[in-house]
């Protein structure tokens, strides 16, 4: 058996964990042959390959981002895309592929996987926390706890000047990163994309802060919307799976309260710092039970699976359900975070 291993997304810590996992069992247990794709999809598009085996995977356990590469290359928006992806699997003789990433790349994985036959096994990764069917992707506590690192310091600094801080987290279209990170570090003020906010109740929590002799801190996730007006973005562009740039409301909102409330206010967006780096030792151990239960089911031949986390157990569900819906934060959490607002 030789197994095709691709990452495809936006990178994410732990990435290199699953990798290892899967080459380290794969090889040790089941004596397969590896074939990593470079650049997510673009790799087996491409026919863009790199050595995979017991070797290439040594030391990288703790680093951050993706000895594979990463890309949005969606192979479903190319012409005769498909057919190129099937033909390069058999060039490199390639048996079955493990996809490693979020919605978008799980997407692709489940239509070559259900439509055109591609025997695929995914792995869920995403900062954002945002699939369905697992309770925690991997790199999502790494990126929480460089948000609250990053929201512990601005706290000293806006006390020191008793300015307003906002700052602005990622997490796409779902508040996971900003309602964690926010929690833990005790901010005044949570902006998630699942409540739209009305901006003079952020005013008057920033007010009743200042009261106190404390300077407010107001964590904004970047798909976070105004209740009058639309999402606030710099940019426009599209990438290949139709979605925008988000970021600009975190600069949009320190102007308003700045404005409305006459107090000097200043942004800080995270931004990629929340990506990079070294994974926490939970991601490192959810990577790495990843890949071994994905091993797994390439074993079994449990094609159009995605290994997932329910509890403590690794478990198997349909990759298309995974990737059916967004996981989004349920409003019982929000409201239970409200009492620190203000
Ligand atoms: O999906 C992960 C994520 O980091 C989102 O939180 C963010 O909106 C997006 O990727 C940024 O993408 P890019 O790496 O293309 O700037």
């Amino acid at each position: 058996m030789r197994v095709g291993v691709l990452t495809g997304g936006g990178d994410c810590p732990g990435l290199n964990a699953v990798i290892r996992a899967i080459v380290r069992k794969g090889v040790q247990e089941y004596g397969y042959e590896f074939t990593g794709f470079r650049d997510g999809w673009h790799g087996p598009l491409e026919g863009d390959t790199v050595p995979l085996d017991i070797p290439a995977v040594r030391g990288i356990l703790p680093r951050g981002g993706t000895i594979l590469g990463s890309s949005r290359t969606n192979p479903l928006k190319v012409e005769n895309g498909v057919r190129r992806v099937k033909d390069n699997l058999a060039k490199y003789e390639v048996d079955a592929l493990v996809a490693i990433g979020g919605e978008d790349t799980l997407g692709v994985a489940t239509a070559l996987s259900d439509d055109y036959g591609v025997p695929c096994v995914g792995v869920p990764k995403t900062i954002d926390n945002d699939l369905a069917a697992t309770d925690y992707t991997f790199g999502f506590d790494t990126a929480v706890n460089i948000a609250t690192e990053a929201i512990d310091r601005l706290h000293t600094t806006a006390e020191s000047h008793m300015r307003v801080l906002v700052v602005e987290v990622m997490g796409r279209h779902a508040g996971w990163i900003a309602l964690h990170s926010g929690l833990a570090g005790g901010a005044n003020a949570i902006l998630i994309p699942e409540q739209r906010f009305d901006l003079d109740q952020v005013c008057a929590w920033v007010e009743s802060r200042f009261k106190i002799r404390y300077a407010p801190i107001v964590v904004v996730a970047e798909g976070a919307m105004p209740k009058d007006g639309d999402m606030v973005l710099k940019d426009q562009t599209l990438d290949s799976f139709g979605h925008v740039r988000l970021s600009g409301v975190g600069e949009w909102l320190a102007k308003e309260i700045e404005r409305r409330t006459g107090k000097e206010a200043r942004t800080t967006v995270l931004g990629h710092v929340q990506r990079g780096g070294t994974p926490s030792a939970f991601d490192r151990w959810l990577a790495t039970r990843f890949g071994l239960h994905a091993i797994d089911a390439v074993r079994d031949r449990d094609w159009g699976k995605m290994v997932a986390l329910r509890g403590t157990e690794i478990v198997r569900v349909p990759l298309r359900d995974a990737t059916a819906q967004l996981k989004t934060v349920d409003p019982r959490l929000y409201t239970e975070a409200g009492v620190f607002f203000g």
